[in-house]
């Protein structure tokens, strides 16, 4: 554990607000955030304790980081959209070598959340959160 300074924490915090002003414009993202959080203040702190952990090997989240978004209705688009707010956020508020150690571990955490939620493949090669249908066979 290495306890993060006052001034760190506030840099998180920065970022998590700039994240979803991002992100509430965006086009994709936007509409899906808009419907699921209502309680701000407290969503964000959450959020920050989440990057608090990874930047600084806290223990302040308590949550389950996945879960929440298996509720959730998008698609796999959306990862695309939600990495570019996240990392120009993590770019533009934290000290180089944290914004590397978050972005790397959105990314990774991305790839994972993505195969967990998508884990098909559409006809057109998109992942897709369903099984085709099995054809008919006329019998
Ligand atoms: C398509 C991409 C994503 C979308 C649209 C999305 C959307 C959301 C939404 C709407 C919530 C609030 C859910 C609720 O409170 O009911 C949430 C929570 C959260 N998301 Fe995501 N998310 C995405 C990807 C990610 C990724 C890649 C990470 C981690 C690197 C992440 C970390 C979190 C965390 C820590 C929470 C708070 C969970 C809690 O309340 O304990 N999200 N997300």
């Amino acid at each position: 554990m290495n306890e993060p300074t006052d001034t760190q924490v506030a840099a998180i915090d920065r970022m998590v607000r700039l994240f979803y002003e991002r992100g509430l414009a965006d086009a994709v993202l936007g509409p899906i955030f808009f419907e699921s959080i209502h309680d701000w203040e407290p969503h964000i702190a959450v959020v920050r304790d989440f990057w608090t952990d990874v930047i600084h090997r806290t223990t302040r989240y308590r949550g389950n980081a996945y879960a929440p978004h298996m509720k959730l209705d998008f698609g796999a688009e959306a990862f695309d959209h939600w990495l570019a707010c996240f990392e120009s956020a993590a770019t533009d508020c934290l000290a180089p070598e944290e914004s590397a150690t978050a972005i790397r571990v959105a990314r990774h955490m991305a790839q994972s959340f993505k195969v967990g939620l998508f884990p098909f493949t559409a006809p057109d090669g998109t992942p897709s959160r369903k099984p085709l249908a099995k054809p008919r066979t006329g019998t």
